[in-house]
C-alpha cells in the first residue's frame, strides 16, 4: 500500500430529524448565514420552511437558482453578497451543484481577485468561511470532501478545486429527504456513486487490499438499492444505504493506500462542459466504453477481479470474466434507464477532437491514469460513444 494521511473534520449528523441540531452547530460560527439552494425542489419539498423554522434566531440571506453543472458567475455573485453583507458561514441545502458553489464561495468571499485565479492556483487559497450541507441527493459526496467542480462558462472549462479549508463542517444527511427525488436524479446519483469508486478501484495500484474489499461493498449497495429507489421513492432502507454509499464513495477513504489520475471523470466533464449534460448521463456513456478499451492482457485480472466480486461473475477465465463484467455494467446502467451512445443525448461528433484535447490538458490521464491515454485514445472512445 502507498503511504497515506486520512483526516476529515466534517461532522456527519446521518437520519430522520437531524437538522434540529442545526441551529446550536451553526452558533459556534456566528449569526449571519448565506443560505444557497437551486432551482426550488427544496421549496416544493418543504425543506426550505424547515431550515427557516429552525434557524429562527439567524440572520439568512439567500442565493437561489443554483443550476446543475454549477457556473462561475453564481460563485462571483455569492463572493460579493458575502462581502457586503458581512456573512459568517454559508448554508448550503441541495446536492452537488449547491454545495460545490457554496465551497467555492467560501474561499472566493475571503480573498481579493476574481474567483476563479483560486481554481488556477490553489496556493491562493488562505481562508475560507464554514460551510454547512444540507444535503437533499445521494450523488457526489461533496458533503464530506474538499472538492468543488465548477464551470467557467467563457472558457468552457469545468475543473475541481481541491483543498482542505473547503471541507463542510457539518453535514445533516437524512434519507427522508431524498423521498421527493425523481427516478431519474435517483438514477444518476447511483450512477455517480459506482463511477467514484470504479475511478479509484481501477488505479495502479492493486496492493491495498483492504481498500479494494471495502470498494467493492459499496459497489454492491449501489446496484442492490439503485432501482429499488427508483421504484420506491420512500423505501428508508434503500434511500439510507444509497445516502451513506455516496458519502463514503468520495471521502477520501476508498482511496487511502491506492493513487494515481481519475479515468473517466475528467473526461466527461469535458462533455458537460460544452453540452451542459447531466454528470451521471455522460458517466453512462462513456463508462462501458473506457472498460472496453483498456480492456488488455494487462488490465483482464483486474477488470475479472471486479466481475466476480461485484457482479458475481462465475468464470474461471479471466478474458471472459473481464468481458461478462462489462457487460453488467452495461446492463445495471440500462436497467436505470441511462443512455448509452451520444446521439442518443443530441452530441454530434463535431467537438470531439477538441474536447479530447480538452480532457488531456486539464487532467493526468497521460501520465497518472489506470491506462494512460493520449489524445488519439479519448478521441477513439469518443467514436466509439457515437
Ligand atoms: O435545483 P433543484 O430544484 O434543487 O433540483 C435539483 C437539480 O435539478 C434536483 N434535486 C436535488 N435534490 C432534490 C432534487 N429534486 C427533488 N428532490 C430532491 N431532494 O436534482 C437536480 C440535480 O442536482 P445537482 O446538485 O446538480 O446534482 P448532483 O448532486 O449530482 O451534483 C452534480 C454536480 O456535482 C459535480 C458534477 O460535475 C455536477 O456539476 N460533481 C462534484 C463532485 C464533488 N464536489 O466532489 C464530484 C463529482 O464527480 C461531480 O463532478
Ligand atoms: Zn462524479
Amino acid at each position: 500500500m502507498n503511504n497515506f494521511t486520512f483526516c476529515i473534520p466534517t461532522d456527519i449528523r446521518f437520519g430522520k430529524g437531524q437538522i434540529a441540531c442545526l441551529a446550536a452547530e451553526l452558533e459556534k460560527y456566528g449569526k449571519r448565514i448565506l443560505m444557497v439552494y437551486g432551482g426550488g425542489s427544496i421549496k416544493k419539498s418543504g425543506l426550505y420552511d424547515e431550515v427557516y423554522s429552525v434557524l429562527k434566531d439567524f440572520e439568512i440571506e439567500e442565493l437561489p437558482g443554483i443550476e446543475p453543472n454549477p457556473k462561475l458567475s453564481s460563485v462571483e455573485k455569492g463572493a460579493t453578497l458575502c462581502r457586503k453583507k458581512n456573512i459568517d458561514m454559508i448554508l448550503a441545502v441541495g446536492g452537488g451543484s449547491v454545495i460545490d458553489v457554496s465551497k467555492h464561495i467560501s474561499c472566493a468571499a475571503c480573498y481579493d481577485g476574481p474567483a476563479w485565479d483560486l481554481m488556477m492556483d490553489r496556493s491562493k487559497v488562505k481562508k475560507a468561511l464554514p460551510v454547512a450541507v444540507v444535503l437533499t441527493i445521494s450523488a457526489t459526496g461533496s458533503e464530506m470532501n474538499s472538492g468543488a467542480v465548477i464551470t467557467n462558462e467563457d472558457t468552457k472549462e469545468k475543473l475541481e478545486i481541491n483543498t482542505p479549508l473547503l471541507y463542510p463542517v457539518i453535514s445533516v444527511c437524512d434519507p427522508s429527504y431524498l423521498y421527493t427525488l425523481p427516478p431519474k436524479q435517483t438514477a444518476a446519483g447511483a450512477v455517480d456513486t459506482l463511477s467514484h469508486v470504479m475511478e479509484q478501484y481501477f488505479q495502479p495500484n492493486d496492493e491495498a487490499y483492504i481498500t479494494d474489499a471495502l470498494s467493492e461493498a459499496v459497489m454492491k449497495t449501489v446496484i442492490r438499492y439503485a432501482k429499488k429507489a427508483m421504484d420506491e421513492p420512500e423505501n428508508y432502507e434503500a434511500r439510507s444505504n444509497l445516502m451513506w454509499a455516496s458519502t463514503v464513495a468520495l471521502n477520501h477513504l476508498l482511496t487511502v493506500g491506492k493513487g494515481g489520475a481519475w479515468s473517466v471523470h475528467p473526461i466527461e466533464h469535458v462533455v458537460s462542459a460544452y453540452y451542459d449534460l447531466t454528470h451521471a448521463v455522460g458517466l453512462s456513456i462513456l463508462t462501458p466504453t473506457w472498460m472496453k478499451y483498456v480492456l488488455s492482457d494487462v488490465t483482464e485480472k483486474r477488470i475479472a477481479g471486479f466481475a466476480r466480486e461485484v457482479f458475481g461473475v462465475k468464470e474461471a477465465d479471466d478474458r471472459k470474466a473481464a468481458e461478462k463484467g462489462i457487460e453488467k455494467v452495461e446492463g445495471f446502467l440500462h436497467s436505470l434507464g441511462m443512455p448509452s451512445t451520444f446521439s442518443e443525448v443530441g452530441i454530434d461528433d463535431s467537438m470531439f477532437d477538441t474536447m479530447a484535447s480538452e480532457a488531456i490538458r486539464t487532467s493526468g490521464l497521460s501520465e497518472r491514469a489506470y491506462v494512460h491515454l493520449n489524445k488519439d485514445d479519448v478521441k477513439k472512445i469518443f467514436m466509439m460513444c457515437k
